[in-house]
C-alpha cells in the first residue's frame, strides 16, 4: 500500500505487471495519460493498451519473464478516442510481489525537455564566451578611456575636446555594454527566503515609473509560499522581461490600450532543466504588443539577438542566466495582442 501511495508522487506513468503480463497496479500518472481510471486499467492485459505491436510483446514477455534487465523504445498508446506516441521502457522486477515494471513518458515531453536543455547549454557557451570577451575588453577600455581625458586636459584649443568627448562617451557607452555581459555565472551565494510578489511589486513600480502609458495588473495566488533565492537576481530577471513587454508596447502607434499583466500561479509535476520539480511558481509577463517576430522566436534568448532599434540583446538572456542559476527557466508563447514570457521557478529549492 505505502509502495502504492509513493508511485502516484511520480508524474512518470507506471504500470506494475504480474507473470502473466496482466496489469496489477497502476499510478495516478497512467491514470491520467491512458485517460482511463484505475478500475479499467488494472486487471487488463499490458500489451492491450498499446497499438498492436511485436516488439512492445517482446519486451512485455521477457520481462514477465523475468529476464529482461531493462529495455527502453517507442510505441504507440492507444487511449478513447487517439493514439499517443511514448517512449516505454520495461524491466524485469525481483523480490517485489509484482513480475514486471513498465514506466511510459510522452515523447512529446521529452523532446520539449530535451530543446530546452540544449537551449540553456547553447547560451551558457555563448554567454562564457562573451563574459571572458568582456572581461579582456574592459582593462583596454578603462585605459583608453583615461588616456582621453588626459588629453583633453592637455589640448592647447578647446574646440578639439569635441573629439576627445566623443572617445569619452563611446568608452562609457561600451564600459555599460561590458558590464551587463558580465552576469554573475556562479549560483548566488547566499539564498534567502523570499516572497515572489515582493520581486513582482518591485518590478511593477519600477516599469510604472518608467512607462507611465502603460497599464499594469497584478494578478496574484496569495497562497504561494516563500521560495529561496536571490531577489537582486529574481528582480533584474523579471525587470528584463518586463521592460522588454512595455518597450514593445510603447514603441507602437497606439491601436489598443497598452496592458501588461504580471501573473503568478503554482503549477503541478513540472520538469525544468530536466529534473521534475512537484511544485514550481510561474510568473507570467503578458502583454498586448505586437508580439515576437516570427524569424526571431527560435533566437530570442541567444545574447546580442534583438530585433528593437538600440536594443543591444543581452536582457533575455541574462534573464534566463539569472532564473536558471534558481534551478528555473524562461519560457514563452507569443502571438498578436497575446505574448506570454513565463518565469518558471522550483518551489522545493534547497
Ligand atoms: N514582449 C515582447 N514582445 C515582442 N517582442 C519581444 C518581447 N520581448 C522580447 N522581444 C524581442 O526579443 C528581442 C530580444 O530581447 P532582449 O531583451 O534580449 O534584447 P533587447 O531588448 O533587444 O536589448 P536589451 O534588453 O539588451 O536592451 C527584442 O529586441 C524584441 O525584438
Ligand atoms: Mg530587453
Amino acid at each position: 500500500m505505502i509502495q502504492t501511495l509513493v508511485l502516484d508522487l511520480l508524474s512518470t506513468t507506471v504500470l506494475l505487471l504480474n507473470q502473466d503480463g496482466g496489469v496489477e497496479e497502476c499510478n495516478t500518472a497512467a491514470q491520467d495519460l491512458l485517460g482511463r481510471s484505475k478500475r479499467h486499467i488494472v486487471g487488463q492485459m499490458a500489451i492491450s493498451l498499446f497499438e498492436n505491436d511485436a516488439d512492445v510483446a517482446q519486451s512485455i514477455h521477457l520481462a514477465c519473464m523475468g529476464v529482461l534487465q531493462g529495455r527502453r523504445q517507442g510505441a504507440v498508446l492507444s487511449r478513447p478516442g487517439d493514439h499517443l506516441e511514448v517512449s516505454l521502457t520495461t524491466m524485469s522486477l525481483t523480490q517485489q510481489p509484482w513480475a514486471a515494471i513498465i514506466e511510459i513518458k510522452p515523447i512529446e515531453h521529452r523532446l520539449v525537455v530535451d530543446r530546452t536543455q540544449r537551449l540553456i547549454d547553447e547560451i551558457n557557451t555563448q554567454h562564457a564566451l562573451l563574459s571572458n570577451l568582456a572581461h579582456e575588453v574592459k582593462n583596454p577600455l578603462g585605459g583608453l578611456r583615461g588616456a582621453a581625458q588626459l588629453l583633453e586636459a592637455e589640448l592647447p584649443d578647446q574646440r578639439l575636446t569635441e573629439y576627445t568627448q566623443v572617445i569619452i562617451s563611446e568608452a562609457d557607452r561600451l564600459q555599460a555594454l561590458v558590464d551587463r555581459l558580465a552576469v554573475p555565472q556562479t549560483q548566488p551565494r547566499e539564498w534567502e527566503s523570499l516572497n515572489i510578489h515582493e520581486v513582482c511589486d518591485r518590478v511593477s513600480a519600477l516599469i510604472e515609473a518608467e512607462f507611465a502609458s502603460v497599464k499594469l495588473t497584478r494578478d496574484y495566488d496569495a497562497s504561494i509560499p516563500n521560495i529561496r533565492g536571490d531577489s537582486q537576481r529574481l528582480v533584474q530577471a523579471l525587470l528584463n522581461v518586463a521592460r522588454n513587454a512595455a518597450q514593445e508596447l510603447t514603441s507602437q502607434p497606439i491601436t489598443v490600450l497598452p496592458h501588461i499583466v504580471i501573473r503568478t500561479r503554482v503549477a503541478r509535476r513540472v520538469t525544468l532543466r530536466d529534473r521534475q520539480h512537484k511544485l514550481a511558481v510561474v510568473v507570467s509577463v503578458i502583454d498586448n504588443g505586437p508580439g515576437v517576430p516570427e524569424a526571431l522566436q527560435d533566437r530570442i534568448f541567444h545574447p546580442l539577438v534583438t530585433g528593437r532599434e538600440g536594443g543591444s540583446g543581452l536582457g533575455l538572456s541574462i534573464a534566463q542566466d539569472l532564473v536558471q542559476q534558481h534551478g528555473g527557466v524562461i519560457e514563452f508563447d507569443s502571438r498578436a495582442q497575446c505574448t506570454e514570457f513565463r518565469m518558471m521557478l522550483p518551489l522545493e529549492q534547497t
